[in-house]
């Protein structure tokens, strides 16, 4: 059925100092080492990302960063650039998470302009989008996710979009313990791939992974996983553990 490699990423979001998120990662290592079934990929905190690459360096688990700005260089305090990850071993960026939506001012703009920077970089943009509960009743969630799709993709040409990776992370299932029902997030995926071949073409629709995140855990992984769009998962809470982590990586789809 599915032709995609599932991908599981750990968010691990504003969670661990340095030496923890080493040991972490050190945890998910002897526990993965071997795994060949999925893509795995961890992003830890800016300022524990060289520490976890290292940790890491020759394993299968891949590092990503939470966010990154759109410069290269320059006077711009605070901000970290997507260059300046590819060099402290990242593959991957999450760009609009719903947390930089809600609480710092992220736009479907701004998430399309970071979403370009990640791609000219090199980097692997794990692109997310999302409705919230009062979108979801009102009956809007497929116009949200349109508009955000339009947002992120407007400046991802053809050539690039092989290494784009969506999560759908309905806002109401973050962090709540109330995942999305396959069927739920299963409509979802299938109208972002419908989406995706309207833009690129039904090869690369068909190629491009959309994970599911929103309160996965190892008891709920295996039937959001065996649904025919969901190509993956982005976990926030379940990551931060070791073992459960492992789990949902091994409920992946062989
Ligand atoms: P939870 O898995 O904690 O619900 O978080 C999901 C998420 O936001 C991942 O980016």
């Amino acid at each position: 059925m599915a032709k995609r490699r599932q991908f599981i990423a750990g968010n691990w979001k504003m969670n661990k100092t340095v030496s923890e998120s080493r040991e972490l990662a050190e945890k998910l290592r002897a526990m993965l080492d071997g795994f060949d079934a999925a893509d795995i990929a961890v992003c830890p905190t800016f300022v524990a990302l060289a520490a976890v690459a290292d940790a890491l360096r020759g394993s299968r688990i891949a590092v990503g960063a939470q966010n990154l700005y759109w410069k290269e260089s320059g006077a711009f305090t605070g901000e970290i650039s997507g260059p300046m990850l590819v060099a402290v071993g990242c593959r991957y960026a999450i760009v609009g998470h719903s947390e930089r939506r809600q609480y710092f001012g992220e736009t479907d703009e701004t998430v399309g302009r970071r979403a370009a920077a990640a791609l000219a970089c090199g980097l692997h943009p794990i692109v997310c989008l999302g409705e919230t509960l009062d979108e979801r009743r009102k009956g809007a969630t497929f116009d949200v996710v349109r508009r955000q799709m339009q947002g992120a993709f407007s400046g991802i040409g053809p050539e690039a979009i092989g290494r784009v990776t969506i999560a759908y992370e309905p806002v109401w299932a973050i962090g709540t313990g109330v995942n999305a029902t396959p069927e739920q997030a299963q409509e979802v995926h299938g109208f972002l791939r419908g989406l995706l071949t309207e833009k690129y073409g039904a090869a690369a629709a068909e190629a491009l992974r959309i994970q599911y995140g929103g309160s996965v855990k190892p008891e709920n992984a295996r039937d959001l996983l065996s649904q025919p769009d969901i190509d993956g998962a982005l976990v926030g809470g379940a990551s931060l553990k070791a073992e459960d982590f492992a789990a949902i990586v091994r409920s992946c789809r062989l």
